[in-house]
């Protein structure tokens, strides 16, 4: 049984109270941090864990934190951003819905170690009722001292609000948050400068993952060191991963970094294999934006060694071979699927959600719509599968945000991996499945 950091007491009775959460040694790392720690030295420990943003660049949080300026006189913020909008993964909100106060007791402990007096959990619209669990749990750290001024008896002071996004997934591009939380539309920002110098209202600011700042809380508790202890290489600590597709236990893991990816799979502590006892064909194993891999990649490196649950393990052999770990978003498929519909699926998302101020990102995730319906109605040609991989590769390093990376890695990678499976449905032209279309549509609608 791996180490549980995160949701160890998800299924405790009232976990989402504060008087349950408290006796559950909950708000120790704020007692911690406040009276025993400088702001550094928290810092220091965050560093030290070698804790990696858990939104999906993995990009050391200790070091982020550090870049952060400090000019005499003018605030510095800390946003949360809970905009989860990444088709297959659901681990923050499972998180803030089960045990709202992690994230509330991460945001002060966090808010502290940064100098920021006023933070913001920004969270996607659709999530409205997590939103509500959240505002209680504010209300009751509010009424117990926790928030406010002179937190603890120190001199250090912090308000913490909600604010509820549109239900937009550019929103989640950290700059494109800072933007909708001012009020704007969220369209991304041109970076640099980067949040850390000029973020919300044009002052210093740190966007950081609901997990991430979670995750803080046992840092400062166990000690940097202590957590770098779990884990493999530069992949610390445990991670959410939000499981999904055609496995017999969906649902949101939390697993020591370094689990090999065939054990997530198949071991009844995770997974539990494929349903109906069928035979995995690929996995999606970081969201919906990362590279999917066949079955003998994501189980082996190309070099035959066995993939593991890390960021190192899963990008071994870049592009080519490899993928990303991403947010966690874990999406098995099995012999059945049909990778060009499920691809299909994908890009019908980017393209709604491309915010449209890039050409190359507004126009290629249209097209790429459009090809692949060609696909899916009987019109595709053999080298409509050309023009597909030669639109998605004009979209990638060419946008403000990497929303369009977002949207054409997948497609490139599902065409170096099942090139063929394109083109039989090209050549038979006996693939007219716009149910699948039609039914998108109408949810839409
Ligand atoms: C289109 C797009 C959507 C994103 N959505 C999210 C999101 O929902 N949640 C998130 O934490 N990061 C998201 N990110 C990444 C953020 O820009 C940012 O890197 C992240 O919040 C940093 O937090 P971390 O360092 O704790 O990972 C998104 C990025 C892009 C380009």
């Amino acid at each position: 049984m791996g180490k549980k950091l995160l949701i160890h007491n998800d299924k405790v009775q009232g976990i989402h109270t504060l008087e349950v959460y408290r006796a559950h040694g909950g708000y120790a790392s704020v007692e911690k941090a406040l009276k025993t720690m400088t702001p550094d030295q928290v810092t220091d420990e965050v560093k030290k864990s070698g804790l990696r943003g858990r939104g999906g660049a993995g990009f050391p949080t200790g070091l982020k934190w550090s870049f952060l300026a400090k000019p005499e006189g003018v605030p510095r913020y800390l946003v949360c951003n809970a905009d989860e909008s990444e088709p297959g993964t659901f681990k923050d909100r499972y998180l803030m819905e089960k045990i709202p106060h992690a994230l509330v007791e991460g945001m002060i402990t966090s808010s502290y170690a940064l100098g920021a007096n006023q933070s913001y959990i920004y969270i996607r619209g659709e999530y409205f009722y997590v939103a509500r669990i959240l505002e209680q749990a504010i209300r009751e750290a509010y009424a117990a001292g926790w928030l406010g001024k002179n937190i603890l008896g120190t001199n250090y002071s912090l308000e913490l609000s909600v604010q509820v996004g549109g239900g937009a997934y550019i929103c989640g591009e950290e700059t494109a948050l800072l933007e909708s939380l001012e009020g704007k539309r969220g369209n991304p920002r041109i970076k640099p400068p980067f949040p850390a110098v000029a973020g919300l209202w044009g002052c210093p600011t740190v966007v950081n993952n609901v997990e991430t700042i979670a995750a803080v809380c046992p840092i400062v508790n166990m000690g940097g060191e202590e957590y770098a202890k779990i884990g493999i290489g530069k992949s610390t600590g445990t991670k959410l991963i939000s499981a999904s597709g055609h496995i017999n236990k969906p649902g949101v893991y939390e697993i020591e970094l370094g689990v090999p990816v065939e054990e997530f799979i198949y071991s009844e502590e995770y997974c539990g294999g494929i349903r109906n006892g069928k035979k995995l064909k690929a996995v999606v194993a970081g969201g919906s934006s990362v590279p999917i891999l066949p079955t003998e990649l994501i189980l082996k490196t190309a070099k035959g060694e066995p993939r593991l649950m890390t960021y190192e393990s899963l990008s071994d052999g870049g592009f080519q071979t490899g993928t990303m770990l991403g947010s966690g978003g874990f999406i098995v498929m099995d012999e059945d699927t049909s990778i060009v519909k499920n691809l299909f699926t994908f890009s019908r998302f980017y393209r709604h959600e491309s915010c449209g101020q890039c050409s190359p990102c507004r126009e290629g995730t249209a097209w790429m719509e459009k090809i692949l319906h060609k696909f899916l109605n009987g019109t595709a040609n053999e080298s409509d599968v050309d023009l597909l991989w030669d639109v998605q590769g004009k979209i990638e390093g060419k946008t403000i945000c990497p929303l369009g990376e977002a949207a054409a890695w997948p497609v490139a990678a599902a065409i170096r991996h099942f090139k063929q499976e394109f083109i039989d449905i090209a050549k038979s032209k006996k693939f007219n499945d716009v149910s699948h279309y039609n039914r998108l549509n109408k949810i839409a609608k």
